[in-house]
């Protein structure tokens, strides 16, 4: 019988996961089946348990649910730990195992695939949500000369601030980035999933060289086309990141890292 894994959400009919994943065990030869799961909201952990009972080694979860499944691990590790958050189980010796692979996909996804590297460059982050927090940790260990965090809540980025103390670290209203220049700005706030904007004052972006939108699929959002008025070189949106976030977890689960270029070829909606 092929190994068994599966993603689970709330919707999930939307997911890429089981292509990239079919895609992924087909480029490298590995037998295995990848399900999708709908969450049920009362029963989640118990759909888990009930899928490992059956012989899966390993889930992706995805919203509303990665906060509970990284309660529900026996073990986790440092950045899904700082996120307090699991995006990947896997089921080992007993054990539920969590991870988070998402602020790595996303840093992979913008140094390798954009080739735009964070070391010692100016790098803005908005929002001081789940995806900031699972990014926050790669981001910083990739050696930005600064990173700025904005966050119309400022008592949830000084939070974020005093689990993470770092020195290039530094928490910002959005009204203080009035005359602050950035290399590499990324929207990882939810605003885009209701076609709005965050308060970015109108100047912030004119040295900028890539703006990135976590979003997948949505075309130009607000950011985006802000970005793109102000003549930012490079536009992305969050299909690489979504990718590499599963190529990490296929490597973590098979012990076989996939190619990514090709299946992030295949997901990409032009922007415009
Ligand atoms: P996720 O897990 O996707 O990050 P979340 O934890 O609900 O989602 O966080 C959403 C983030 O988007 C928050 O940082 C939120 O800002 P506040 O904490 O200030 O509310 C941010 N956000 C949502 N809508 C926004 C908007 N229109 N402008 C700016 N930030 C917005």
């Amino acid at each position: 019988m092929n190994d068994r894994y599966a993603v689970i959400g709330r919707p999930i009919n939307h997911t890429k996961s089981p292509l990239i994943h079919g895609l992924f065990a087909q480029a490298t030869s590995q037998s295995l089946l990848y399900s999708a799961i709908e969450g049920d909201l009362a029963g989640f952990e118990a759909q888990v348990l009930r899928f490992r009972s059956e012989g899966g080694l390993g889930m992706n979860i995805t919203a509303p649910f990665k906060l509970r499944a990284f309660e529900l691990a026996d073990q986790s590790s440092e950045r899904a730990q700082l996120a307090r958050a699991a995006n990947a189980l896997k089921f080992e010796d007993g054990q539920i195992v969590a991870e988070n692979f998402d602020g790595i996909g996303l840093l992979r996804d913008i140094e390798e695939n954009l080739a735009e590297p964070l070391a010692n460059r100016r790098v803005l982050l908005l929002g001081a949500g789940g995806a900031v927090r699972g990014a926050l940790l790669p981001f910083l260990q990739a050696g930005p000369r600064e990173l700025v965090l904005a966050n119309r809540d400022m008592a949830k980025a000084l939070t974020l601030r005093n689990e993470l103390d770092h020195p290039r670290l530094r928490i910002s209203r959005y009204e203080e980035l009035q005359g602050q220049a950035f290399d590499i700005v990324v929207n990882a706030t939810s605003a885009s999933l209701s076609g709005e904007l965050p308060p970015l004052p109108d100047d912030v972006l004119g040295e900028t060289r890539l703006a990135y939108e976590l979003v997948y699929g949505k075309g130009l959002t607000p950011f985006l086309r802000m970005a793109q008025e102000q003549g930012v070189a490079r536009l992305a949106d969050g299909v690489g990141m979504l990718v590499e976030q599963a190529a990490e977890a296929f490597a973590w689960w098979r012990g076989v890292r996939p190619a990514t270029r090709a299946v992030i070829d295949r997901l990409t909606i032009p922007l415009a």
